[in-house]
């Protein structure tokens, strides 16, 4: 069984993809995190973020398991992750590895942002997680404050619409609903109902 769960940055995708592996019993890849490593090797560095070669010799030496969320989850990484991926030649090796790990039994969920249409084209069932701009840029801005950080509605909002734009206009791979994904839209929705909608969904495709 393979849950593919694309949608845009903040949308809470993250989260229910979590938690819909811990419910069906099957392993998790949040695949914004390849992208975000190799961003982070380049970064610590000092290497150009354009340079596709470098880019992607980084990406041969990702171990999957060593791959730290809370550190990789700074800012800058987001923003330096974002970049690199309009580089067709790493995005295939970083695709290479997350079907491997998709296609390894029992299965899994992968959530990022081409998962349904480019990673695992053939998945289960494909969500396609979403919520207003300002819902998410909300929540995020709720959720820093929370870890003690600072932070501003109006520049959280602003960098959320800006890595919207690249995330979905670049040529490769761009964030774009697939055909046969079922949109949840969760901008009135608590995570609770989120999960519990994006439950029912999964179980009546698994079924079909
Ligand atoms: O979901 P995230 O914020 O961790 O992702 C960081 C960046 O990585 C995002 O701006 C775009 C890119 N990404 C991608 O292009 N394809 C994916 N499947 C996952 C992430």
């Amino acid at each position: 069984m393979i849950i593919a769960i694309d949608g845009p940055a903040a949308s809470g995708k993250g989260t229910l993809a979590r938690r819909l592996a811990d419910h069906f019993g099957l392993r998790h890849l949040d695949t914004g995190l390849t992208y975000r490593a190799v961003a982070a090797g380049l970064l610590a560095n000092g290497l150009p973020l354009g340079d596709e070669a470098v880019a992607i010799e980084h990406a041969r030496y990702l171990d999957l398991a060593q791959m730290d969320k809370s550190v990789l989850s700074a800012h800058e990484i987001g923003e330096a992750a974002s970049r690199i991926a309009v580089l067709g030649g790493l995005r295939d090796e970083l695709v290479r590895l997350q079907r491997s790990f998709a296609e390894t039994p029992p299965g899994a969920v992968l959530d990022g942002r081409d998962i349904g249409t480019v990673v695992c084209p053939n998945a289960t069932v494909k969500l396609f997680v979403t919520a207003s701009a300002e819902a998410r840029a909300r929540r995020r801005t709720d959720e820093m404050i929370s870890k003690g950080q600072e932070a501003n509605y109006a520049s959280v909002l602003e960098d959320l619409q800006r890595r919207d734009e690249r995330d979905s206009k670049r040529t490769v791979a761009p964030l774009t609903q697939a055909a046969d994904a079922v949109l949840l839209d969760t901008t009135k929705m608590d995570i609770e109902t989120a999960f519990r909608a994006a439950v029912d969904i999964i179980s009546r495709a698994a079924d079909a």
